[in-house]
């Protein structure tokens, strides 16, 4: 046994120092450094999900030193949460002892979509909805109106992890939700509940809690205005997976996206739309993203791959000239510099100077595309804004830039080009090497192919 450590975490970015400093030496924040206290270095520590058979039936075999060759090659077992959307994002279910953090803003509705998911697993395996936000009573009347099952749901209020801990090993949930780690505090720390240390070290216990018993933990977190899950992004190297949930305000739609997931892909998109009832999933969510504006000049839709399905999303452009000596380029939905590069190589390439314009840069319906087959019908949607002319009606484009002005190839063209067709859309600007070859026809989509920027200035 130890003697219990103190450390030095960044709130912002979770670097650990032994010593206090005015600086964080990793991301350069200032006076973002707050005391924590270590574990003693003694006991088991996490094992992973996978050294721990038998986790959902509630045997755990100790950890020891194996042979890899004689380690039984058993996929992680996996149990669906009820609802496909988060099955999805989780990489086809949820891991026995994982644990996920679901960020998003106040109101999103993470409650309501954990509380569905743990309603819905509950008829399979014991679970546990722990809340530190709401009343047993407001838990219950949410259940109700949403018409759950609550036979075999089992709730707490409690924001003590100590005692969350006490009562798990009594009932023996296989599933725990905690809502949210903001409102959690242990008692071997005198700071104040929300504060970054309290955070980190209750959630600390949850995750070793899980890898000790093959518990699966939904933490719940609630996003700061940096962007950051409750500042300590120090919880995000803690868990297995990070899911993030967003959505424009005044839409219905929102998306679920994995920004970290030890157990799957992270560009699977779970796409909800939030009504009376709670969420609903949107299996087929294509054409949800296009604002039915796509014939105002600025427009232009894309077909985007997120994960495994093919998305038609809606790219808006604003031009207009600045005030500014140095005009704005604001992007929402995309990454900022990569909209800086595409300008620069529409104005060197493509002869269309906007260095005394602002340029605005949306993507439609709140979600963010993060491939470069975006790069073609952003520039599509600049151009349109700036002439002051919208494309073609019933147009697509994909397809990524490079800086010497070549339009290139993404991956699924195919499966990109008959999403558009079947969606009704005539003509698609993609790269040449994404083109089918010549016989195969996708219904009336005349298929454009470019191999430079000029080439598909020109044809918009
Ligand atoms: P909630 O799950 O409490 O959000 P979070 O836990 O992320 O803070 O969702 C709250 C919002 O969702 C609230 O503004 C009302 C809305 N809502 C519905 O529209 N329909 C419903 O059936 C429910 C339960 C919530
Ligand atoms: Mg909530």
């Amino acid at each position: 046994t130890g003697k219990a450590r103190t450390a030095y975490v960044c709130g912002e970015c979770g670097a650990e120092y032994s010593k206090w400093q005015g600086q964080c030496g990793e991301c350069s924040a200032w006076n973002s450094l707050s005391q924590v206290v270590l574990e003693p270095a003694s006991g088991p520590g996490p094992a992973t999900p996978a050294a721990r058979r038998g986790g959902w039936a509630g045997k755990v075999d100790p950890p020891k030193v194996t042979a890899l060759k004689d380690v039984s090659q058993a996929a992680e077992v996996r149990v669906s949460t009820g609802i496909g959307e988060l099955d999805r994002v989780l990489g086809g279910g949820l891991v026995e002892g994982a644990v996920v953090l679901v960020g998003g803003d106040p109101g999103i509705g993470k409650s309501t979509l954990l509380l569905q998911a743990v309603a819905k697993m509950a008829a399979q395996l014991p679970a546990l909805y722990v809340t530190g936000e709401e009343s047993l009573a407001q838990v219950a009347g949410r259940a109700v109106r949403l018409d759950l099952p609550l036979d075999n749901l089992q709730a707490l209020a409690e924001t003590g992890v100590e005692s969350i801990l006490h009562h798990a090993a009594e009932a023996k949930p296989r599933l725990i939700v905690a809502d949210s780690v903001q409102t959690l505090w242990t008692e071997t720390l005198t700071a104040a509940p929300g504060s970054v240390s309290q955070v980190r070290e209750s959630a600390a216990r949850l995750v070793r809690y899980a890898k000790e018993t093959g518990t699966a933990v939904f933490l719940v977190g609630h996003v700061t205005k940096e962007g950051g899950i409750a500042g300590p992004r120090v919880l995000e190297h803690m868990v297995d997976a990070v899911l993030y949930f967003e959505g424009e305000s005044g839409s219905r739609f929102r998306v679920l996206r994995a920004f970290k997931n030890r157990f799957g892909a992270v560009n699977e998109l779970g796409v909800f739309a939030m009504g009376e009832k709670g969420l609903k999933e949107v299996p087929n969510p294509s054409a949800i993203f296009l604002s039915g504006s796509s014939r105002q000049p600025g427009s232009c839709v894309m077909v985007t791959r997120e994960g495994t399905r093919p998305l038609l999303v809606e790219v808006q452009a604003l031009v207009d000239s600045s005030p500014l000596s140095n005009p704005r380029r604001v992007a929402v939905g995309l990454e900022q510099n990569r909209l800086a590069m595409l300008l620069a190589v529409l104005h060197r390439h493509g002869g269309v100077a906007v260095g005394d314009q602002d340029v605005f840069v949306n993507v439609v319906g709140g979600i963010r595309v993060q491939e470069t087959a975006a790069d073609l019908p952003v520039l599509l949607a600049v151009l349109s804004s700036l002439r002051d002319q919208p494309l073609p009606d019933k147009t697509i484009a994909f397809g990524e830039v490079g800086l010497s002005g070549e339009i290139r190839p993404v991956p699924n063209g195919e499966e990109r080009l008959r999403e558009a067709a079947t969606h009704g859309f005539r003509r698609a600007i993609v790269p040449k090497a994404n083109a089918p070859r010549s016989g195969t026809k996708y219904k009336d989509l005349e298929v454009i192919a470019v191999e430079r920027l000029a080439d598909a200035l020109e044809h918009a």
